[in-house]
C-alpha cells in the first residue's frame, strides 16, 4: 500500500502563484490601475493600497508555502509509518509457525502465510484473490467453516478455539482449530479477518492414544489390587483372633493404603471416560439427606484432627447418580481434611431453593488465592508453592467432581480467602431434567 502526497503538484502552483505576485510587485502596475507612489508628510514615501496588499499576498504566500511543506514533511513521516508497520505485520504473519490467512470482508484471501501453503498443499499463485471456498477445488467450502465465518464471526468479531474436521482431498482427514478475530482498517473502516488455522489432528491422535493407556492400565490394576485387598483383610482376621494387636493395625494401614490406590486409578479411569464421552449414569431418585450423612460418618472415621458437623435441611430428595454425587461428595470432603492440617473444624450445609439443592463443604484451612479458584476445577490443576508440595493427589477430583455435576445440569463454585479457609459448593435441580 502506497500513501500519494501531492507535494509535487502543491508546490508547483503555489511556486506560479508566488511568481505573479511577485512580477506585479515589482513593476507595481496593473494594466488596469495606474500606480502612484503617496508621499507622508514627513517626505517617507508610503504605499499605495494595491502595493500593501501585495505584500500581505506575498506573506501569505510565503506562510501558505511553510505550511505545505510542514505538510509535506509530515505525510511522509506517516509515509514511513505506514511502510515500517506494514513490514512489521507482514513479519509477523510469515513468523508465525501455523498456518495464518488474512481475508477481506468478502472472504478473499488477501495473504497468507508459508505455514498455510505449507500445510495445505497450496501454491500462492491459486490463493491470493480468491474466495475461501474457491481454494484447492472447492475443499474449503465446509458448512461448520461457513456458519463460523458468515453467522459466528460478525456478530462476536472473535472467534477462540472452534474445533472443525474435515476430509481434504490431498492431505486426508484433518482436526484443526480455528482461532478468528475482524479488524476495522483505514478511514473507511474496511473489515479484515485474519484467521489462524492449527492442525491439531496429530495431537488429538496422540490423546486417543495415551487415554486408551490410562484406560487398559487402570483396568488391569484394579483386578490384582483386588486381590490383594482381600488378603489383607484375611490376615487380619487371622491377626486379630491371634491377639497379634500390632500386627492388626499393620494390616489396617495397608488396607487403608489400598483404598487410596484403588481410588486413584477409579479416577484414572474416570477421566479416560470422561474425555471419550462414555462416563455413564444411573440415575433414580434417593435421599440426599441420607447419602451426606453416610458420607460425614465414613469420612470422619479417616480424620482424628477434624470435627465434621453438619447443617442439613430436612427432607431433600434429588433425581440423580447416587453413587456419583457420593463420589463429589467425598471429593469435597476429602480436600476439606487434607488442605486444613491445622484447623479443627469442617462444616457441611445444604439449602434448598425452589427446585434447587446447594451443598457447601466449608473448611478453615489453606485457602485459594483468586488466581487459583478460577483454576482449581480444571484437569490435572494443582496450586503450586512450597507447601503444596506435602499434599500428595492428582489435581483430578475437582475436574471429575464438576463434570459429574455438570451432567447432572448443576453448577459448582468455590469460595475462599488464603491462609483462611475454602468453600466448596455444588447446586443441582432435585428433579428429573430434560436431557
Ligand atoms: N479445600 C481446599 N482448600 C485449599 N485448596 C484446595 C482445596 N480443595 C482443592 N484445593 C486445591 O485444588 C487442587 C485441585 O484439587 P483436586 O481435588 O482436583 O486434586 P487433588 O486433591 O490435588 O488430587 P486428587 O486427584 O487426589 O483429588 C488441589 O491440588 C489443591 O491445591
Ligand atoms: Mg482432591
Amino acid at each position: 500500500m502506497k500513501v500519494k502526497h501531492p507535494k509535487k503538484a502543491r508546490t508547483t502552483a503555489t511556486d506560479n502563484l508566488r511568481k505573479v505576485i511577485d512580477a506585479q510587485a515589482d513593476t507595481g502596475i496593473s494594466p488596469l490601475v495606474s500606480q502612484k507612489t503617496i508621499t507622508t508628510q514627513s517626505g517617507e514615501p508610503s504605499y499605495t493600497p494595491r502595493q500593501e496588499k501585495i505584500t500581505k499576498l506575498k506573506e501569505a504566500v510565503g506562510l501558505t508555502q511553510e505550511y505545505t511543506n510542514e505538510i509535506i514533511s509530515e505525510l511522509n513521516i506517516i509515509n514511513e509509518e505506514v511502510t515500517i508497520t506494514r513490514d512489521y505485520a507482514d513479519a509477523i504473519i510469515r513468523t508465525v509457525r501455523g498456518p495464518l490467512l488474512v481475508l477481506n470482508k468478502d472472504l478473499r484471501i488477501i495473504s497468507a502465510n508459508e505455514a498455510f501453503y505449507n500445510a495445505f498443499k497450496v501454491a500462492l499463485n491459486d490463493t491470493e484473490n480468491r474466495l475461501l471456498y474457491d481454494l484447492g477445488n472447492r475443499q474449503w467450502d465446509i458448512p461448520k467453516l461457513r456458519v463460523l465465518l458468515e453467522e459466528i464471526l460478525p456478530e462476536k468479531n472473535t472467534i477462540e478455539d472452534f474445533v472443525v474436521e474435515h476430509d481434504f482431498k490431498d492431505i486426508g482427514q484433518k482436526t484443526m482449530l480455528l482461532n478468528a478475530r475482524t479488524l476495522q482498517q483505514g478511514p473507511d473502516k474496511t473489515s479484515l479477518i485474519l484467521l489462524a488455522i492449527e492442525d491439531i489432528t496429530e495431537r488429538q491422535q496422540l490423546e486417543q492414544q495415551k487415554d486408551e493407556f490410562v484406560s487398559i492400565a487402570s483396568h488391569e490394576l484394579k483386578t490384582p489390587i483386588t486381590s490383594v485387598k482381600a488378603y489383607t483383610q484375611i490376615l487380619g482376621q487371622r491377626f486379630r483372633k491371634a491377639g497379634d494387636n500390632k500386627s492388626v493395625e499393620l494390616v489396617e494401614k495397608m488396607d487403608s493404603q489400598l483404598d487410596k490406590l484403588t481410588s486413584l486409578i477409579g479416577d484414572l479411569l474416570d477421566i479416560t471416560k470422561i474425555e471419550a464421552g462414555r462416563i455413564l449414569f444411573h440415575e433414580s431418585h434417593f435421599n440426599f439427606n441420607e447419602l451426606v450423612e453416610e458420607t460425614i460418618e465414613e469420612l470422619q472415621r479417616t480424620t482424628e484432627k477434624h470435627r465434621i458437623t453438619k447443617e442439613l435441611q430436612p427432607g431433600v430428595t434429588v433425581y440423580g447418580d447416587c453413587d456419583r454425587l457420593g463420589q463429589v461428595l467425598t471429593n469435597f470432603m476429602t480436600n476439606a481434611i487434607k488442605y486444613s492440617p491445622h484447623a479443627d473444624k469442617i462444616i457441611v450445609r445444604t439449602v434448598v431453593d425452589k427446585s434447587n439443592v446447594t451443598l457447601c463443604v466449608q473448611d478453615f484451612g489453606v485457602g485459594l488465592s483468586q488466581g487459583d479458584q478460577a483454576r482449581v476445577f480444571e484437569r490435572f490443576y494443582r496450586v503450586g508453592g512450597p507447601d503444596q508440595a506435602t499434599y500428595p493427589g492428582l489435581g483430578l477430583g475437582l475436574y471429575i467432581a464438576a463434570e459429574i455435576i455438570k451432567r447432572h445440569k448443576g453448577r459448582v463454585w468455590v469460595e475462599s480467602k488464603k491462609t483462611k479457609g475454602s468453600t466448596f459448593c455444588f447446586s443441582l435441580p432435585m428433579t428429573k431434567q430434560k436431557k
